[in-house]
């Protein structure tokens, strides 16, 4: 693994996947036994499944415990039955939340189901600030540069709010559907001011086809174009990639 800084932000470029992993699931489990009742935001998508498998090995070995953690989600499709194998909320369930010990009461996700989504997104951020508001965000990034799903845009969302997907994303998405059409066209997700409160981000990207995308993000212009870019505003940031997502990057980073 190599660390390289980069203003506030620190880079760490893991050797392989399984690395990657592992140093991903080391910094959530860090701020959890820091901190055992932070309020946690979680990401979905194939970049954090295999962080989530170390994480419950980790509780599994009795080194980590979920029992007062606060978990947040960062998106949902909209609408979706919660039923749906394909929900944020099945892939969260199947992935970590019934793997590892969290309360029940205490893990969010936007409801796919509500009658008024407006009004859900209203709710939803009230319950992150009752709990205290984010102390950690996982945040994976899309190949057109979304945050959550904060599509590429003229302005930067503020709070959680239900949101038209982009044809990319859909089209990315699709791999997990039968086909594009059964991709659903709007989300509910965090918004960039939502993600941006947070004190702590965990910024992961693997893969040669993020590999234009990270940097951009991370060294182009803070566009709304590109909404991962508002990152570098970011305070407290650590990113993870693997050595494909970072090629781009790293002769950047390697001549600083
Ligand atoms: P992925 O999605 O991890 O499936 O590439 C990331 C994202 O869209 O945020």
């Amino acid at each position: 693994m190599m660390v390289y800084h980069m203003g506030n932000i620190v880079i760490n470029v893991s050797g392989d996947l399984n690395e990657f992993n592992t140093n991903c699931a080391m910094n959530i489990m860090e701020q959890i036994n820091k901190k055992p009742d932070s309020v946690v935001g979680f990401a979905t998508g194939s970049t954090p499944e295999g962080v989530y498998k170390k994480l419950v090995e980790l509780y599994r070995s009795g080194r980590i415990d979920f029992e007062h953690v606060k978990a947040f989600n960062l998106d949902e499709y909209y609408p979706i039955k919660r039923d749906n194998p394909q929900s944020y909320y099945s892939y969260m369930q199947k992935h970590l939340y019934s793997q590892v010990n969290f309360n029940p009461a205490n893990i969010n996700i936007q409801n796919g189901e509500a009658e008024d989504p407006r009004a859900e997104c209203a709710e939803y951020e009230k319950k992150i600030k009752m709990a205290g508001n984010l102390d950690y965000q996982v945040l994976g990034i899309g190949s057109n540069g979304h945050i959550g799903f904060n599509e590429p845009d003229d302005r930067f969302p503020g709070k959680t709010h239900l949101v038209a997907l982009n044809e990319k994303t859909i089209s990315d998405n699709s791999r997990f559907f039968n086909s594009a059409e059964e991709v659903p066209k709007t989300a509910l997700t965090m918004g960039i001011k939502t993600i941006m409160s947070a004190k702590k981000i965990l910024f992961m990207a693997t893969g040669a086809k993020k590999a234009a995308i990270v940097k951009e993000a991370l060294v182009g212009d803070i566009t709304p174009k590109v909404p991962a870019s508002v990152l570098q505003l970011h305070t407290n940031v650590i990113v993870v990639l693997d050595g494909e997502a970072a090629a781009d990057i790293l002769p950047l980073l390697e001549n600083t």
